[in-house]
C-alpha cells in the first residue's frame, strides 16, 4: 500500500470542513462549515501532522478535486489539510442519501412508520453495495494518507464499515469511531436484515475504540452487539462517551458582532409588544429542517398552548427557524412543506392585525439564530430522538438575560441538562403546551439562575478538549 502523505492523526467524515459552489464562469468558491469537528481539530495546533479525508457532495467539491487532484488548497480550508475523495456520483447518492439518511439515520432515530416502511428488497441491497463501496474508498484513501501507527478517527453511520475495511488494510493504526447519532434499542436495530445488522456492528467493532455522545447510546450499541452477535463484544474494542459539549468562547465572541446586533433589531421589530407597550415572549427554535426534530410537534404544541391558556394570546410569539436539509429526498422536502403549512394555518388562524403567532424562517443565518438564542425568553428544544443537540447547550451559553428550556427527554442533552429543563415527551402536545407555559411563566430570577447551571454544564467539554479526549483515549 502505497504511503502518500503519512500523516499521524486522521479524521474521516462525510461532510468535509469546506464545500465549493461553482458558478457559470467556472469560478470555484469555498465556503467553510463550522460544528465541532473543525473547532476539535483546530485543538490540536496548526502543526500537527493531521489530515481530513471527506467526500465531494456536489459539483462543485468535484471540479475543486479535478483541479486539486483531492488535496484542497489550504488557503479555501483555513490550513487545514483536507483529501477530499471524489466518489463515483452514483455510488456517493446510493450510499448517502439510500442507506446512510433513509435506512442508517431512520433506525438509529426510530423514524420508520413500520406498517409501510422499511422495506429491506432488491433495491435496498444494490444501495448496500454501493454504501460498501463508499467506505472501502475512504478505507483506502485513509490507509494512504496514515503513517505508521497513526490515530484515525472516523465518524458517525455514513462510515460504519470503514474501520474494519481499515483494519484489514493497515492493522498498525490506533482507529476510533464516533456515533454522532442516537444508537437504535435491539428491537428496533434488528429491523435491520440480520446479515446488514451484523455488518454494522462488526464494521464499528473493527476500530480500537468505539465512542458515543452519551451512555445511553454507548449502551443501546453494547445491547445490540450481545443481540446480534452473541454475547460480549467479540473484537475486545472499547467502548467511550465524550458528551460534545458548546463552544463557549467562540459563541460569545460571535454572538455579539454587529451583524448579531443588527439581526436583533430585525427580530424584536417582527416580535413586537404587546397592546400595553411591553416586548412579547419569544418562545424560539432553532433546527435542520429535519424529521427527528419534532417541529411539527412543536408547532401544534404551540397552537394548544394559544388555544388552552388564551391569556398567552398577543403576548408571545414562537420564532421558528427551519433551515433546509437533505432536500435531495421527499421525505424531507414533504416535511419541510408540512412544517410550513402548519405555521401558516396558526398563523391564520389567531393573527390580530398587530399580531403575528408564528415567524418561521427557512433560510439558513447563522448570525441570526444567534440573535434569537440572545432573545429568547424560551428556547423548544423537542426532537422525536437526537444524538446530542447543540442548540439546547448553546442557547443557556449566550443568553442575555436567562432562557428556560424546554428539553425533550429523548435528547443526548437531556442526561446533563435534565435538572434545569423543563423536561417533555417529544409526542405529547398537551405535556409539551403545558411545559412552554410553565416555561414563560417562569420569574426571572428562577429563569437567570437555571440559565447559569446550563451554561456551566453544557460548557463542561468544549470541542477542543472533546477531541484530544478521543485522541489520548487511543493512546491506552
Ligand atoms: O447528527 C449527525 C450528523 O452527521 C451531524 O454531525 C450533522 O450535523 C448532521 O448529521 C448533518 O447531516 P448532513 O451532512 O446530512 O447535512
Amino acid at each position: 500500500m502505497a504511503v502518500t502523505h503519512a500523516a499521524r492523526i486522521l479524521v474521516a467524515s462525510n461532510r468535509g470542513p469546506v464545500s465549493y459552489a461553482l458558478d457559470e464562469t467556472g469560478t470555484l468558491t469555498a465556503r467553510r462549515g463550522g460544528g465541532g469537528l473543525v473547532s476539535g481539530l483546530s485543538a490540536i495546533g496548526p502543526d500537527a501532522d493531521a489530515v481530513w479525508v471527506c467526500a465531494a457532495l456536489n459539483d462543485g467539491d468535484r471540479e475543486a478535486v479535478r483541479r486539486t487532484g483531492g488535496a484542497l488548497d489550504p488557503a479555501d480550508t483555513g490550513g487545514q489539510r483536507v483529501r477530499m475523495l471524489d466518489i463515483d456520483a452514483q455510488v456517493h447518492t446510493d450510499a448517502y442519501n439510500g442507506i446512510a439518511n433513509s435506512v442508517l439515520w431512520f433506525v438509529h432515530h426510530m423514524l420508520y412508520q413500520t406498517p409501510l416502511e422499511p422495506v429491506f428488497g432488491t433495491e435496498f441491497r444494490r444501495q448496500w453495495a454501493a454504501y460498501e463501496a463508499y467506505n472501502h474508498a475512504f478505507a483506502e484513501a485513509l490507509a494512504q494518507e496514515a503513517a505508521q501507527g497513526a490515530a484515525v478517527l472516523v465518524q458517525d453511520y455514513h462510515l460504519a464499515l470503514t474501520p474494519r475495511m481499515l483494519r484489514a488494510l493497515r492493522p498498525d493504526l490506533r482507529i476510533g469511531h464516533f456515533s454522532h447519532t442516537p444508537w437504535a434499542p435491539p428491537d428496533y436495530f434488528r429491523l435491520l436484515p440480520d446479515d446488514i445488522a451484523a455488518q454494522v456492528l462488526g464494521g464499528i467493532l473493527g476500530a480500537d475504540r468505539a465512542a458515543f455522545l452519551t451512555q445511553r447510546w454507548a449502551d443501546a450499541f453494547t445491547e445490540c452487539c450481545h443481540a446480534v452477535l452473541g454475547p460480549g463484544i467479540p473484537s475486545g474494542t472499547r467502548i467511550g462517551v465524550h458528551g460534545l459539549g458548546a463552544d463557549a468562547d467562540f459563541l460569545r465572541k460571535r454572538a455579539h458582532q454587529p451583524d448579531v446586533d443588527e439581526r436583533m433589531g430585525a427580530l424584536r421589530e417582527q416580535v413586537g409588544t404587546t397592546p400595553d407597550g411591553r416586548p412579547r415572549k419569544t418562545i424560539v427554535r432553532v433546527d435542520r429542517t429535519e424529521l427527528s426534530k419534532n417541529i411539527v410537534r412543536g408547532l401544534l404544541a404551540y397552537e394548544e398552548l394559544l388555544e388552552s391558556r388564551p391569556e398567552w394570546r398577543e403576548r408571545v410569539v414562537h420564532v421558528a427557524f427551519a433551515y433546509p436539509s437533505r432536500q435531495d429526498l421527499a421525505v424531507y422536502r414533504e416535511y419541510t412543506a408540512e412544517v410550513q403549512r402548519v405555521a401558516q394555518e396558526i398563523n391564520s388562524r389567531y393573527m390580530t392585525p398587530s399580531w403575528t403567532p408564528v415567524v418561521l424562517h427557512v433560510k439558513d443565518d447563522f448570525a441570526r439564530s444567534l440573535a434569537a438564542y440572545r432573545l429568547a425568553d424560551v428556547a423548544l428544544v423537542n426532537p422525536i430522538r437526537d444524538g446530542m443537540n447543540l442548540v439546547a447547550k448553546e442557547v443557556p451559553v449566550v443568553s442575555d438575560e436567562g432562557c428556560a428550556l424546554v428539553l425533550s427527554r429523548e435528547a443526548g442533552a437531556y442526561e446533563e441538562l435534565a435538572g434545569d429543563a423543563v423536561a417533555v415527551n417529544p409526542y405529547d402536545i398537551v405535556g409539551t403546551a403545558r411545559a412552554l407555559h410553565e416555561a414563560l411563566s417562569m420569574p426571572a430570577g428562577e429563569r437567570a439562575a437555571r440559565t447559569e447551571a446550563l451554561a456551566a454544564r453544557a460548557t463542561a467539554l468544549p470541542p477542543g478538549r472533546w477531541f484530544l479526549d478521543q485522541l489520548a483515549a487511543l493512546e491506552v
